[in-house]
């Protein structure tokens, strides 16, 4: 397939793996680059010198392009930036935050840029700014959260910006990579779908867990702590959200460490497991290979019955 996003990046079809805190390991990000994606390194809470170790095993697992997502919200976002610049690093995208001062000096180093956006207001900041694309992500993901749905969303950045669109949050099938492209998107990218793989990392717990819940299965937290985050309902979640009404300091303090414990632990009593309302959507745990197969075929197949059968165009 050839869109303004498959250009851009690269790669053969335009799905993006969000940027994942301790679950965007560089297997994972490999394999979804191996399949025509781009993967890419959830750089997290991590140090420069923890990050240039992940770049050398992407690099040594594939010679695709990749990406590294950097959180706005990590103390260390200079030195990340140094090293992508430093490690040649084909895209960087941008969670948590506004980047415009970062972005110029990333394209002056070919570096190409993707901004997650939940607003509109904020995508046509970055276009201003120089940002190749931006990623419209809707409040039904997994991990921190803004306040509108994927639906409105989507609509109304890929009207107000003129780079490409890629829709995030809710997706993990070609019925709604195509109901994506209907609003405007000319990508998707997508977080939980990638958790439930073969080359997944996460704990089986984990696995297990986003195998299990249903569309209704997943609750805010950090919302009164000024930091929503989307994870499945464990009584830990539950616990969070009755301390941040009671005692804020203690539920900031529980919240510390608590993926780590979930990505690596499995820890169902202490861990936040972000995971997005499509978790109710996931029934199987496929390679990577097979899921982009299945999603690029039942993205076209959905457009042609949608025209064949539904609106008899
Ligand atoms: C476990 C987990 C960790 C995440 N960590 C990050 C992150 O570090 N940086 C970021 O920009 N987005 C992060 N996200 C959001 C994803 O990149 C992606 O946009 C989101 O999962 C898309 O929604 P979906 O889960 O419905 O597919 C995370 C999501 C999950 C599920």
């Amino acid at each position: 397939m050839k869109n303004r996003v498959t250009e851009l990046f690269e790669i053969d079809y335009p799905i993006v793996m969000g940027g994942m805190a301790w679950a965007g390991t560089a297997k994972l990000a490999a394999a979804v680059s191996n399949a025509g994606g781009l993967g890419v390194i959830g750089s997290g809470a991590m140090r420069a010198e923890q990050l240039r170790d992940e770049i050398e095993k992407i690099k040594s697992l594939t010679n695709k392009p990749f990406g590294v997502n950097i959180m706005l919200a990590s103390p260390y976002v200079e030195e990340l930036l140094e090293t992508v610049v430093e490690e040649k690093v084909p895209v960087v995208t941008f969670g948590a935050g506004n980047p415009t001062k970062f972005i110029q000096k990333l394209k002056e180093h070919g570096i190409k840029v993707a901004v997650v956006v939940a607003s509109d207001s904020l995508a046509k900041l970055v276009e201003r700014a120089g940002a190749d694309t931006v990623v419209a992500e809707g409040m039904e993901s997994g991990g921190h959260i803004g306040e509108v749905s994927t639906i409105v969303l989507v609509n109304k950045v890929a009207r107000s910006v003129k780079i490409p669109v890629i829709a995030a949050g809710g997706i993990a099938d070609g019925r709604a990579m195509a109901a994506a492209f209907a609003l405007g998107a000319e990508g998707i990218q997508m977080g939980t779908r990638f958790l439930a793989t073969v080359e997944s990392e996460v704990h089986e717990n984990y696995k297990k867990r986003i195998l299990s819940a249903s569309i209704r299965d997943t609750v805010v937290t950090g919302a009164k702590l000024g930091h929503p985050a989307r994870v499945l309902k464990t009584p830990f979640a539950r616990q969070v959200c009755d301390l941040e009404v009671k005692s804020p300091e203690e539920a900031e303090m529980i919240l510390v460490g608590s993926l780590k414990r979930a990505v690596i632990d499995g820890d169902i009593d202490s861990g936040s497991f972000m995971a997005g309302q499509v978790c109710g959507l996931i029934e199987d745990v496929p390679t990577v290979k097979e899921l982009i197969e299945r999603i690029m075929k039942e993205f076209f197949e959905t457009v042609e019955k949608l025209c064949r059968e539904v609106i008899s165009c």
